[in-house]
């Protein structure tokens, strides 16, 4: 399972890049707000240099299907790694199924985002994205239960033989992590703030200080030993 960093905040993604656990960035127009990032060309171009091949996907931002493919076109100049998001429905409901399957027969990487149920993620799949964004939280926020989607395309995917891979994002707790790995997700896209949280634990921190303690009070007694050989001597 891969992990994704949900964040378009460059010194955070740069800073867990380093600690070895990234393999890719996801944004939306969202993050890229909240990040400081108003410029989305510079932002996304600075982004993919520091990932190098690793996959960033950036989200288009238009309701209308020729400019999403205009976008999209634009966007995948910027950078080899670039992935475009595109919602599986726009704000009038309308499939953008179509824009996914002219963009994948041009040979552009897709995200297909803003994903809520089992029958949007496979006509997903069927018309090409490389990737379905799979709303975690936000399905979790209408009362359903984002495990059960999750593990449901994945089996429908392994079954069919498809490539396509379930990107699990809208991450509210460290428990959702845990969940949509357990799930089948094959990637979990998550905001910087979780990962402290995942690899810290306060008892983890107790073991090294005690194991540290002990370290100290075993030089204290070679230090003591060579005193006494050496007053001996
Ligand atoms: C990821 O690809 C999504 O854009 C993101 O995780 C959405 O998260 P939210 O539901 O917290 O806005």
């Amino acid at each position: 399972m891969q992990i994704f960093l949900d964040s378009a905040n460059y010194a955070e993604v740069e800073k867990w890049l380093h600690q070895g656990v990234v393999d890719g960035v996801t944004t939306n127009p969202s993050i890229m707000f909240k990040d400081g990032v108003y410029d989305i060309e510079e932002g996304a171009r600075r982004l993919c240099a520091l990932l190098g091949e690793r996959p960033v996907s950036i989200e288009v931002i238009t309701n209308d299907h020729q400019e999403m493919i205009q976008q999209a076109r634009m966007f995948a100049r910027w950078a080899r790694n670039v992935v475009v998001k595109i919602p599986v429905v726009n704000e009038q409901g309308e499939s953008c199924l179509g824009v996914v399957n002219a963009l994948n027969r041009e040979g552009i990487l897709i995200n297909s985002t803003a994903i809520l149920s089992f029958n949007q993620a496979i006509l997903a799949a069927k018309a090409g994205a490389t990737y379905v964004s799979i709303f975690a939280g936000r399905i979790a926020d209408e009362g359903n239960e984002p495990a059960g989607v999750i593990r449901n395309v994945r089996h429908w995917l392994d079954d069919g033989g498809y490539t396509t891979k379930i990107i699990v994002g809208s991450i509210r707790t460290v428990m959702d992590i845990q969940n949509a790995a357990l799930a089948g997700a094959h990637i979990i896209t998550i905001p910087p703030q979780f990962l402290p949280k995942m690899v810290d634990h306060k008892y983890s921190r107790e073991t090294v200080r005690q194991f540290n303690r002990d370290a100290a009070k075993a030089l204290a007694h070679i230090a003591q030993a060579r005193t006494v050989v050496a007053a001996k001597a």
